[in-house]
């Protein structure tokens, strides 16, 4: 009797493995420019997210990315032990450019599992303030830069401790 309850409990433990996993995966946008601009304006907007503790609230920028940012993290971020972070984390930027403080255009970082393993399953995209893709992917650019931090996870703004 206890061998049975043992095995239909390990029997359901699995199926709660094995059913979760893909659900956890599905809740998150797959890597392309639409899907990722909707899932951070519409179902998940970035402007509710948090800050780095080490970072809050409006920076001061370095080449290429304006004059000033912000940079908002999702909880999978944040929530990271890393390096590395957790597959499903986001980082949202906006770009400030010039004494105007004009928002010239918005970059994002998002682990996606399986994407590009060798550099850190990042995908990369940069967005006029209204959705429209200037580039992503994988941008040698993007990659090359922030590769100098491959042992932070790509990530410049936030130090693991
Ligand atoms: C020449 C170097 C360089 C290039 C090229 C570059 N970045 Fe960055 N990036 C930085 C620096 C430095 C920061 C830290 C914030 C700052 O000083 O502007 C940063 C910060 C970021 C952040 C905030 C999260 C973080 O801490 O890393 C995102 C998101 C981001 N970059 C996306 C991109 C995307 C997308 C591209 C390509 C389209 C790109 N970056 C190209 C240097 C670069």
């Amino acid at each position: 009797m206890v061998k049975k309850i043992l095995i239909v409990s390990v029997f359901i433990a699995l199926a709660i493995c094995l059913v979760s996993a893909p659900v956890i995966m599905a809740e998150m946008p797959s890597a392309d420019p639409v899907s990722l601009w909707s899932y951070i304006t519409k179902d998940s907007p970035y402007s509710k997210w948090s800050y780095w503790p080490d970072h809050q609230g409006m920076q001061l920028s370095r080449a290429p990315h304006g004059t000033l940012h912000r940079v908002y993290v999702n909880d999978r971020a944040l929530n990271s032990a890393g390096p590395p972070l957790q597959y499903g984390s986001i980082e949202v930027m906006e770009n400030y450019q010039g004494e105007s403080e004009e928002l010239n255009n918005i970059t994002v970082m998002y682990k996606a599992y399986g994407y590009n393993p060798l550099d850190g399953d990042w995908y990369w995209a940069k967005y006029t303030p209204d959705g429209k893709a200037i580039s992503h992917g994988k941008p040698r650019s993007c990659i090359g830069c922030h590769g100098t931090r491959a042992k932070n996870d790509f990530v410049v703004v936030h130090e693991f401790k």
